[in-house]
Formats: C-alpha cells, sequence, structure tokens
C-alpha cells in the first residue's frame, strides 16, 4: 500500500487577553472542515491550532485584570480550548507559545538567524499599536495618531531594537509569488501583496527592551530584550511540526533537515487582516534561517456589520455563535461554511441564518426522514437489493463538483453541490412515488426507489460529514453504518441489507420565535 497522503494544516494562534469570539470561529471551522474533508479524502492530517501567550497586549490586560500573565493565559487558553470542543473542532494539536518546548524554539530560530548575520541592532523610532501588536510610521497614522487598522491610539516609542535584515528578501520574495501563482488565494489577495512589495521592504524590529515589556522569550543573544511578539508566535508552526530541536549541539541545529518532520506546512488558514505578517514576515524570516516556505497560505474574509469587523466591542450585534444554543452547533457551522464564499466578506442577518437553516430541515433532514420511514414502513426497516433508480449521474456529479471546489478552498460550492444532490434525491421521491409503487403487485420498482434512496443517502453523509460531523455520525448510525464512510468508501460500501433506524428529525424545524429555548447538542 502506498502511504497516506500527508497534510499540515494550521489555524493562527489567537491572543490569550480575551474570550473566543465569533472572528476566531470563523477561522477555526473553515479549518476544521478542510482538515476534515482531508481525513475524509484519505489524508494523514495533522490539524494545528493554539494561543498566542507573549507581548504588550497580554501583559497589560493582566496588569488590568490584577493577575500574572500567565494565569491569564491558562485561563483563556482553557477557554479557548472549551469552545473548540463545542464547536467539535477536530485539532491534533493545541500549542501554548508558553510552552518551554516552544520557547527554546524560538531561541534557537534566533540564534540562527543571529549566526547567519542576519540580525543587526538600531534605534528605533515609530508608532505601536498594542491592540494589533505592530509598529506604524507616522504617515500611516489617521487622525489623533489612530492606528490605520484598528482605531486605537498609537503610542509613541524610540528605543534600541535588533532588526532582522527582512529587505534583503525582497526580490526572492516577490519571485517566489510570481512562480507559485497558488501560494496566497484567493487571487485578491495575492494580489494585494504583491501590491504591497512594489514599495521597498523594511527591516523587521525582532525585540523590545526589556525595560518596556518584559513577558515574552529572552534573545539568546542579548538577556535584555525579548522577542517581538509577532516573530514568537509565527515560528509555532515550525514548533508543532518537530522540524527544530533545539537539544541539538549548535553546529548540527537539523534547520536544513526537516525530513521526519511536518514541516514545511501545507496550508496556513487566516484572516484578511493577518496577511503581512504571513506572506511577508513568515516567508521572509525562513528565507533568512535557510528552511522552506510554507506551501500556501488562505486567506479568508472577514463577518462584517456594515463596514466593520463584527466582534464582541460591538454590542447590539447578534452573535451568530449564540444560536448554537437553540438550533445546535452543526447547524452554525453549517451556516457560517455556507453563506460566506470563501474569501469574501459575509454580514449575519437572522433572516439568512433560518433560511440556510430550513435547507438543513427541509431538504436533507426531511430526506433522511422520509426515506428511512418508508425502508422501515414498506420493507421492515431493511435496505433491499436492487439496481439504481437513475441518480447515479447525480451523485457522481455531486462527488466530482465538490472534490474539485474542495481543492479550491470554495467550501461554500462543496457544500452547495451536496446539498443540490439531497434537493435531487427529493424530486426523485415525487417523481417515483413510493407510496403508489407499494401497491404495484411487482416489488421491483420500489426496491430500486428504496435502495437508491439509501445509497444516495451514504453519500450525503460523507460529503456533509466535514461541517455538520455530529449529525451525520448519527445519520450513519440509523442507516445501519458502522460510520461515516470516506468520499472513496461511499461509493462502494454496501447498502443493501442494512437495518436503518427511525429516529427524532435530524434538524427539527425552526419554531417560530416565542416557542423557541429547548437546547441540543
Ligand atoms: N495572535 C494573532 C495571530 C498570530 S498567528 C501566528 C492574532 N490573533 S487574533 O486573536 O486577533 O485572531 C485573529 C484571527 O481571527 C484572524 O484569522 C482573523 O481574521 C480572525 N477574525 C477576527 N475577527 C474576524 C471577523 N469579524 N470575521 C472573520 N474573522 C476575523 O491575530
Amino acid at each position: 500500500m502506498s502511504p497516506r497522503r500527508r497534510r499540515y494544516l494550521t489555524t493562527p494562534i489567537y491572543y490569550a487577553s480575551g474570550e473566543p469570539h465569533l472572528g476566531h470561529a470563523y477561522t477555526t471551522i473553515l479549518a476544521d472542515v478542510l482538515a476534515r474533508f482531508d481525513r475524509q479524502d484519505g489524508a494523514e492530517v495533522l490539524f494545528l491550532t493554539g494561543t498566542d501567550e507573549h507581548g504588550q497586549k497580554i501583559q497589560e490586560e493582566a496588569a488590568r485584570r490584577g493577575v500574572e500573565p500567565i494565569e491569564l493565559c491558562d485561563l483563556m487558553a482553557e477557554r479557548f480550548a472549551e469552545a473548540w470542543r463545542t464547536l467539535h473542532i477536530s485539532y491534533d494539536r493545541f500549542i501554548r507559545t508558553t510552552e518551554p518546548g516552544h520557547e527554546a524554539v524560538v531561541r534557537t530560530f534566533l540564534q540562527r538567524l543571529w549566526d547567519r548575520g542576519q540580525v543587526y541592532e538600531d534605534t528605533y523610532s515609530g508608532w505601536y499599536c498594542v491592540h494589533e501588536e505592530r509598529y506604524w510610521t507616522e504617515k500611516d497614522l489617521g487622525p489623533g495618531n489612530a492606528c490605520p487598522d484598528c482605531g486605537r491610539p498609537t503610542s509613541h516609542v524610540e528605543e534600541k531594537n535588533y532588526f532582522f535584515r527582512m529587505s534583503a528578501y525582497q526580490e526572492a520574495l516577490v519571485r517566489h509569488i510570481e512562480d507559485n501563482p497558488e501560494w496566497i488565494v484567493p487571487e485578491i489577495r495575492r494580489n494585494e501583496v504583491l501590491g504591497f512589495l512594489q514599495k521597498p521592504l523594511t527591516d523587521l524590529s525582532i525585540s523590545r527592551p526589556k525595560s518596556r515589556l518584559r513577558w515574552g522569550v529572552t534573545l539568546p543573544f542579548d538577556e535584555e530584550h525579548v522577542a517581538y511578539v509577532w516573530v514568537d508566535a509565527l515560528i509555532n508552526y515550525l514548533t508543532a511540526s518537530g522540524a527544530i530541536r533545539p537539544e541539538r549541539s549548535a553546529d548540527e541545529q537539523g534547520f536544513d533537515d526537516v525530513s521526519g518532520s511536518s514541516w514545511p506546512a501545507d496550508l496556513h488558514i487566516i484572516g484578511k487582516d493577518i496577511l503581512t505578517t504571513h506572506a511577508v514576515y513568515w516567508p521572509t524570516l525562513l528565507m533568512g534561517v535557510g528552511l522552506p516556505l510554507q506551501r500556501q497560505i488562505l486567506a479568508h474574509g472577514w463577518w462584517v456589520v456594515g463596514e466593520a469587523k463584527m466582534s464582541k466591542s460591538l454590542g447590539n450585534v447578534v452573535d451568530p455563535l449564540a444560536l448554537r444554543e437553540e438550533f445546535g452547533t452543526d447547524a452554525v457551522r453549517w451556516y457560517l461554511m455556507r453563506e460566506m464564499p470563501t474569501g469574501g466578506d459575509a454580514s449575519y442577518t437572522p433572516e439568512r441564518f433560518l433560511a440556510r437553516y430550513d435547507e438543513l430541515a427541509n431538504v436533507l433532514g426531511n430526506l433522511a426522514s422520509r426515506s428511512i420511514a418508508m425502508i422501515d414502513k414498506y420493507r421492515a426497516g431493511v435496505v433491499p437489493d436492487a439496481a439504481d433508480g437513475g441518480l447515479d449521474p447525480a451523485i457522481a456529479s455531486a462527488l466530482g463538483t465538490a472534490r474539485e471546489a474542495m481543492a479550491r478552498y470554495r467550501v461554500h460550492d462543496a457544500l452547495g453541490a451536496a446539498m443540490d444532490l439531497a434537493r435531487a434525491a427529493n424530486g426523485f421521491v415525487e417523481e417515483r412515488q413510493p407510496w403508489s409503487q407499494a401497491r404495484d403487485a411487482d416489488p421491483e420498482p420500489l426496491d430500486e426507489t428504496l435502495a437508491t434512496l439509501g445509497r444516495v443517502l451514504v453519500v450525503l453523509c460523507a460529503l456533509f460529514q466535514p461541517v455538520a460531523p455530529a449529525k451525520m455520525a448519527d445519520l450513519a448510525e440509523r442507516l445501519g453504518l458502522e460510520g461515516v464512510p470516506t468520499l472513496d468508501d461511499a461509493l462502494s460500501v454496501p447498502v443493501a441489507g442494512r437495518s436503518v433506524r427511525k429516529g427524532a428529525p435530524l434538524f427539527p424545524k425552526a419554531r417560530p420565535a416565542g416557542a423557541r429555548g429547548t437546547k441540543e447538542a
């Protein structure tokens, strides 16, 4: 047997300064759907997420709460892990940048940069936004010295910093992006980075003096400075890959040999707001130490209210995550994935949420209920053995479209194709009228109808599994399967002869407001 295809996927690591919110959840659910799809498609997946725990933002928030930074990080790391459990996130590794193992990798990485002459000392003078954890030049700032990204006031700093010779890699980076058109997707984000790289690239400040910031990884070549939090954070992707082993002696760091590790990452999944750090800082740092670059970056859009990024700070906004209590986690995952074209922006409205939920209930849920009920009623609950009644072409085409769309990360299209198949199967029921076929003397036509419905449900189970893992596990069980099949097996897994089981609707019909309130998983 050939070895299984390996895929290493990452989310950003989230700031441990605040609670998880919709923005974090969207990035993470998107990554989870991609990871689950890859596993369904036979790959061996390493899916990484975690928390970003150093820097001024965390230090200041801890001080505001009157706790030690590590206490705040412990609390928030648990909150994120808990949120991901509730949202059915199947991560393989949750990394925290305060793990000693990670801190050692950061120091090894920086030492390597230093040894290769990639770092020099200089005075930095400019403006800093703590919320975004980044420097700005005076001409970037808005009125009142506001941060151009988040609008919060920035502060002026002048201090000794260590700088990475990022500018030296500008040409190499532009060439890499031009030679690899799929390296940054979607294309609009690739063009944005190429546009940014038309201006001369500056060098990157990679340290902060301890006199200003204590909460960070001490530089290996200067005890009085800590690493800039973004550098520390980006290196998490390497730490989790196992490529760098700090315990090795300095002359055999294993930097040039990543075999046996998961590096390079196949895909960094990020929001468009953190594109520069991932598509400029990170690859040039990797060039600086002589490591291969990540294979691909997928930058998604934002959930917005008007023009603004939707977040907890916008008080009067309904948080779609709260709908989980009423409609279940899988329905929220479905809405977020189906409604936002990967890469674009979208805004939440209750009407759109209900319209999308109705598809689950009235198309997929209804198909499952009526098919299982008819197999129960007409064939004593056992799927008959019969030829295809005419849905095979629709099944093949849905599988093909979904695979092709997922290969281009068009999750909304893949899910659309899956829902179209369910719709076609409902049409098939109307056309075949199994309730009339049941009165025929010849059992064959009805056998064919029911066998076809059994087969289409197995395929739908596989296609919907990445977005609705709990509900599809339930459906697989009702269909008498041992589990949700892989995409390859979905067509060949024997369905005939299985005993199906009736149950409560997979997606209960949405009740009018006022009659709501029942919780479900
Ligand atoms: N700590 C850094 C990332 C370091 S990665 C080496 C960070 N953390 S964050 O907590 O701010 O989370 C950023 C992620 O949340 C991004 O992927 C961002 O796009 C996402 N979102 C935050 N608000 C969002 C929306 N309203 N909509 C969609 N995603 C947005 O940045």
